[in-house]
């Protein structure tokens, strides 16, 4: 049930979300990092059934950016392991709901092979549904993406650019901009998430660990969303 405080009408079409503060919730227990990663999953798909209960129309989570290779080889391994195993366990329920699975990221000889197909397998299974577009940033990074988006308008030949050029060659060219970006654990930053696209996006930060995070905290961000103002640089109430 979605809070009755929430107006359907004005839902966020797209909502991305930097799910961090495992490692700490893990440490506030004494457990090693691993199982704070662990619990993040039952965190990360309550909140993908809020999205579809509010109607969400593209939902965009940072699973690993570019720059977490920097972690201990060990903790490296278990996210990669990790997050092959839960594309395996997920695919078949995410799929009954409707839902299209994306990724976005750099696919180079980092990620190994069989993650990579994991990937595909799931953007296959999943590509005609209808439902929510479900997006995993995985070896993401802004910086990345640009250049990579750079790279490819010169290998094209392009000689002229535009906002609209640069948008055409991201990772998902289809992908809207995220109208609002939320961040848990208290952090108040970006760490080279969406770049681009978070141009306009609204920003919330939450103190919940992202392995307590639930739906509920979910609408509370949609309705914290809902009560802010989008200018885009014009002036309040539409410019007049
Ligand atoms: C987010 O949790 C998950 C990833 C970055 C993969 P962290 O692992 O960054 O947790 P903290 O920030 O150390 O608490
Ligand atoms: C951002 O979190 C990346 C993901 C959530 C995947 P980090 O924990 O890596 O970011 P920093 O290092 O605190 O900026
Ligand atoms: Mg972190």
């Amino acid at each position: 049930m979605l809070p009755a405080d929430l107006d359907p009408d004005r839902i966020p079409g797209h909502i991305a979300c930097v799910m961090d503060g495992n490692g700490r919730w893990a440490r506030e227990r004494g457990l090693p990092r691993t199982e704070g990663h662990e619990a993040g999953e039952e965190a990360l798909f309550d909140v993908v059934e809020g999205a579809i209960e509010a109607g969400l129309e593209w939902f965009t989570v940072y699973a690993f950016s570019t720059e977490n290779w920097r972690r201990p080889p060990e903790e490296v391994r278990f996210l990669l392991d990790f997050n092959e195993q839960i594309i395996l366990k997920r695919r078949d329920q995410l799929h009954e709901r409707n839902v299209r699975i994306r990724f976005i990221g750099r696919r180079d000889g980092r990620v190994p092979r069989r993650v990579i197909r994991r990937m595909e397998e799931a953007e296959v299974l999943t590509r005609a549904n209808t439902g929510l577009t479900f997006t995993v940033a995985f070896n993401y990074g802004g910086r990345a993406e640009l250049v990579d988006a750079v790279q490819r308008i010169v290998d094209s030949g392009l000689r002229r650019v535009s906002e609209r050029t640069v948008a055409r060659h991201l990772y998902d060219p289809d992908m809207p901009d995220p109208d609002l970006v939320i961040r848990t654990s208290g952090e108040h930053r970006v760490s080279n998430f969406l770049l681009w696209e978070l141009a306009y996006s609204e920003l919330i930060f939450s103190d919940t660990l992202w392995p307590d995070f639930r739906r509920e905290d979910l609408f509370t961000a949609i309705k914290e969303y809902q009560d802010r103002e989008r200018r885009y640089g014009s002036l309040a109430g539409g410019g007049r």
